[in-house]
């Protein structure tokens, strides 16, 4: 919801000028949002902004809070979000919308027990072993894609790589033939953008219509499942109930749905940042990088610090129940909240020295990039192996990986919810 009369971030003093000032969702903060997030944990970590209305929460603590108490701090903005509160979703989008199959709300945008109900069903589909076996194909997968540009001795990593190796695992896991790929990006695009809430009109209206053909896509796959079972996760989506505890309902369409876009879309512009991230780190920093080929074991702290560093979910939504406080500070039913996970990783209190990457920090693992409580990600298994997985691969091959002159402009995605760059040129010895 970027206010239009704000003054631009480039000519305020972010430093120093009133928070109340500041545009949240200026692409310029949206880049560099860190001076700003130190300044709502120092000053005012529950804000409410008076432009927008929105209550940002930002220390690691107030937001480890907000996520032990669901019922008050909802999950429920998927009504918000198509209402065009807090997105500027407008009427013409709405009509879009409504020509296909009604929204509804499952696992990321639903509160129990409702929310207890899908995340069950859709941990049948998604299960340690399931993700276990996934995790057989990264390497596969990895050398595959690197092959596609080894030679040519750079690449533009996030769109050679980073955006294909997340989205062939859930391609592959969902049971859809990688032909369709192309359309699996179209869409999973889409869904940022709609959630999103930054970009231009017409871009709305574009994602809006390949949210309807997402919706139609999948309804073929369900009904063909339906008919016939497959060793997939939508497959044993569509057969999961829990008769196991008296309730033998499956899911309908619209619920299937709603399941299939989250897991579509929750991992794959996240992973497809941290893997960037994740390269940018060994090409910007050479001890670090000779310290992680060096020793493997190191791998795992590496992905961890990555993931506290970038926070690819930066800010997520939430939505106040009830009249209600947290740290001191008094929020009203109905108010929208911003939990910035990407301030509490930075939180000094929290973590000394935050903004270093410090590969053997030994709590690392205990950051927000995947939330907490009820709604943590139910894919942070599969996406850890993925990275695991990839990075030794990546030091291998692409050997002494360095920044071209001049390619890089390191712009990051002015997404409000998700935090990455746009791109990455490297250069290697292949
Ligand atoms: C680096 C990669 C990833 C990051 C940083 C990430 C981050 C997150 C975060 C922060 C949440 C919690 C949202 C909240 O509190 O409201 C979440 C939830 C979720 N994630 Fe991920 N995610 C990643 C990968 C994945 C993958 C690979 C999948 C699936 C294949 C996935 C599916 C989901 C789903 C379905 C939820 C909703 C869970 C619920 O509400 O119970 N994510 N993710």
């Amino acid at each position: 919801m970027p206010a239009d009369d704000a003054v631009p971030a480039a000519k305020l003093d972010i430093a120093h000028c009133p928070l109340a000032e500041i545009n949240a969702f200026d692409p310029e903060i949206l880049n560099d949002p860190y001076v700003y997030f130190r300044r709502l944990r120092e000053e005012a970590p529950v804000f409410r902004d008076p432009k927008t209305g929105i209550v940002s929460v930002s220390t690691y603590d107030l937001i480890m809070e907000a996520n032990r108490q669901p019922l008050v701090f909802s999950n429920r903005f998927g009504a918000a979000l198509r209402a065009g509160a807090v997105n500027g979703m407008d009427a013409e989008e709405m009509a879009i919308l409504a020509s296909g199959v009604a929204p509804i709300d499952t696992m990321l945008t639903a509160d129990p027990p409702e929310h207890t109900r899908y995340r069950k069903l859709a941990m049948k589909a998604f299960t340690h072993k399931r993700v276990e076996q996934m995790g057989g194909i990264v390497a596969r997968i990895t050398n595959d894609l690197i092959d596609g540009f080894i030679a040519d001795g750079q690449c533009e990593f996030k769109s050679t790589f980073a955006n294909h190796l997340p989205m062939t695992m859930i391609a592959d896991a969902l049971g859809a033939p990688r032909a369709d790929m192309d359309r699996f990006h179209r869409w999973s695009d889409a869904f940022v953008v709609q959630l999103g809430g930054v970009s231009d009109r017409e871009t709305r209206l574009e994602a809006a219509r390949r949210i309807v053909e997402f919706q139609s896509y999948f309804v073929e796959r369900i009904e063909e499942k339906r008919a016939k079972p497959t060793e997939d996760v939508i497959s044993d989506l569509v057969h999961a109930t829990l008769a196991e505890e008296g309730d033998p309902r499956g899911m309908n369409h619209e619920e299937l749905l709603s399941i299939i876009q989250q897991l579509l879309v929750a991992g794959n512009e996240t992973t497809a940042h941290t893997l960037t991230a994740g390269l940018y780190y060994l090409t910007a920093d050479p001890d670090l990088r000779a310290r992680v080929m060096a020793d493997p074991e190191l791998i795992p702290g590496f992905v961890e610090e990555t993931l506290r560093l970038l926070t690819p979910t930066n800010n997520m939504w939430r939505v106040v129940t009830r009249d209600a406080e947290i740290g001191g500070f008094a929020v009203k039913q109905g108010e929208i909240m911003l939990l910035r996970f990407g301030s509490a990783n930075r939180d000094e209190q929290r973590f000394p020295e935050a903004d270093r990457f410090i590969v053997d920090r030994p709590d690392a693992r205990n950051h927000l990039a995947f939330g907490a409580g009820i709604h943590t990600c139910i894919g942070a298994q599969l996406a850890r192996k993925e990275m695991v997985t990839a990075f030794p691969i990546i030091l291998a091959r692409l050997k002494n990986p360095r920044f071209p002159t001049g390619r890089n402009a390191f712009r990051y995605d002015p997404n409000i919810l998700l935090r990455g760059v746009l791109e990455l040129h490297v250069e290697f010895d292949s």
